[in-house]
């Protein structure tokens, strides 16, 4: 619009304004090329809010961690989820479920995340996750070496088991497991959502996904394979996808390829953090002696409490939602890991203007149509908070009873938000129970299973920065792994 192409003027009780010197524009690129570091000087030159025009909007920035708080309480004039649909519709190109014609089914469905992901429900996709999970990794039984690249290892092994944890997998007997035409079709859908994902952070910023041919194939082939008449054939659907199928089939407004849409958003939802996250844990557990150490021993401790012996393992191994909550060594290493390689940024949009009371006792004037933003990478790499923060550091979140630690310090005062890589207030994933357990597991069962070794464990690897503001940052290249099933296990 015209307003937003003019520069605009600071009104009294607003925020120190940036309209950068490109029109429309504003600071996009400077933004883009180095968040953290653009915030940062920002931060310095006018404190602890500020707003930035970033490509035709308004962005007042919140910078203090004890200022989360008033964003996250303030319902009233703040919302999310229109700005997430309208995001989410431009990428996976769903129903506009902001129209009011869907109004009380969104409702039903955003509630089933809670129903289906979370609490007593966590039990069955956990169990059908450690199953999945080493039904993939045990297809390859050899005892020699493979060498492989640890992103491709983590990632076809994380992706097929997540994905038919959610939507269930062909057909029962286990012997099929093995046949060609399956693991292609397996691979063929993940060389998709691999495509499709690179182009994600061009979609969402608004470049039409159908200029970009092979990502837009790529979502309809993903697409075509997530329609009901598939999905209703599968085994072992979860909860989650079935309680969706169900709701999505008395909407009257949706047709077949309609319903198949939200099923590939979902798809990426649980993948798309999930999978970077996973390499960089195993990553960092496998470049620290003494955090793959501390694994090992964790893991030893609880396959035996539940007597499940190595040597004379003939099945799967089992481990409870229990028994992996216990788990803290792993837990602080996936935490770590997420610590260092998440970028995530939390957005609302102001419905009113309106005043937001910050921690300091400062009133900062908003006005309608603008958004708020939270970088909490600020938080996670802030030296106060975090001593070496660029640093990993297995025991990072154990206390000295070896339990997870809560208690993180700024300027002598407890943080209640220190590590926010699944967001907070509304927009909290509502997978990151789910999210967490699996990454567990993944490292429990390569811990038990594997002898592993990093190619070049000196040389580090650096984090792709380019999908800053989009969840978890990938690594900007793969690295050489080797392993081997142990010894117990492959006779
Ligand atoms: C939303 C992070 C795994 C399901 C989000 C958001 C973040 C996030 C930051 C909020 C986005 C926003 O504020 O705009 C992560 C990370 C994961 C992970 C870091 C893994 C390490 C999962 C998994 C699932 C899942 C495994 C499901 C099985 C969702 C859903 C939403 C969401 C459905 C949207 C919720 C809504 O619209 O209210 N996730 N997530 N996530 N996540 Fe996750």
């Amino acid at each position: 619009t015209w307003f937003t192409l003019c520069v605009r003027k600071r009104q009294v009780g607003e925020p120190p304004l940036e309209n950068g010197w490109i029109p429309f524009l504003g600071v996009a690129l400077e933004f883009r090329q180095n968040p953290l570091e653009f915030l940062r000087s920002k931060q310095r030159k006018y404190g602890d809010s500020f707003t930035c025009k970033i490509a035709g909007n308004f962005f007042t920035f919140i910078m203090d961690p004890f200022s989360y708080s008033a964003v996250f309480r303030q319902g009233k004039n703040l919302d999310f989820q229109t700005f997430a649909i309208e995001t989410s519709r431009k990428v996976f190109g769903h129903a506009d479920f902001n129209d009011p014609i869907y109004n009380r089914n969104y409702k039903e469905i955003h509630a089933l995340f809670r129903q289906t992901l979370q609490g007593p429900a966590l039990h069955n996709l956990t169990s059908s996750m450690m199953e999945n999970l080493q039904t993939v990794m045990l297809r390859n039984k050899t005892s020699e070496w493979t060498t492989e690249g640890l992103q491709s290892f983590s990632f076809r092994i994380m992706f097929e088991a997540g994905f038919r944890t959610l939507f269930g997998r062909e057909e029962k007997p286990s012997e099929m497991e093995n046949i060609e035409p399956k693991k292609f079709q397996m691979t063929t859908a993940m060389d998709n959502f691999n495509v499709f994902d690179r182009a994600f952070p061009e979609i969402a910023a608004g470049f039409p996904i159908y200029l970009l041919k092979k990502a837009y194939t790529a979502r309809e082939a993903l697409t075509e394979r997530l329609q009901h008449k598939y999905l209703k054939k599968n085994h072992g659907l979860s909860a989650l996808i079935e309680r969706r199928m169900n709701l999505f089939d008395q909407m009257p407004y949706l047709d077949e390829l309609g319903k198949a849409r939200t099923h590939t958003a979902m798809l990426w939802a649980s993948q798309a953090n999930t999978l970077p996250a996973t390499f960089w844990s195993l990553y960092y557990m496998l470049r620290s002696p003494e955090a793959l150490k501390v694994a090992q021993t964790e893991v030893e401790r609880v396959i035996q409490e539940s007597n499940q012996k190595l040597d004379k393992m003939k099945k799967t191994v089992v481990l409870s939602k229990e028994q992996l909550d216990s788990m803290s060594a792993l837990g602080s290493i996936i935490d770590e890991a997420l610590r260092l390689s998440s970028a995530s940024i939390m957005i609302r949009v102001a419905t009113e203007n309106f005043v937001l009371n910050m921690d300091s006792g400062k009133n900062v004037s908003i006005r309608k149509g603008d958004r708020i933003a939270m970088f909490p990478q600020m938080i996670h790499m802030d030296p106060e908070i975090y001593e070496n923060p660029t640093e990993f550091k297995f025991n990072r979140f154990l206390d000295e009873n070896g339990q997870k630690k809560t208690f993180f310090y700024k300027n002598q005062r407890k943080l209640k938000n220190f590590l926010l890589p699944f967001g907070s207030g509304v927009s909290e994933c509502p997978g990151r129970f789910f999210a967490v357990n699996e990454i567990k597991q993944f490292l429990a069962l390569v811990v038990f299973y594997y002898d592993m070794e990093l190619k070049d464990p000196a040389t580090p690897v650096d984090i792709d920065c380019s999908r800053a503001g989009l969840g978890i940052l990938p690594p900007k290249h793969d690295v050489l792994f080797r392993y081997k099933l142990k010894d117990c296990i492959s006779e």
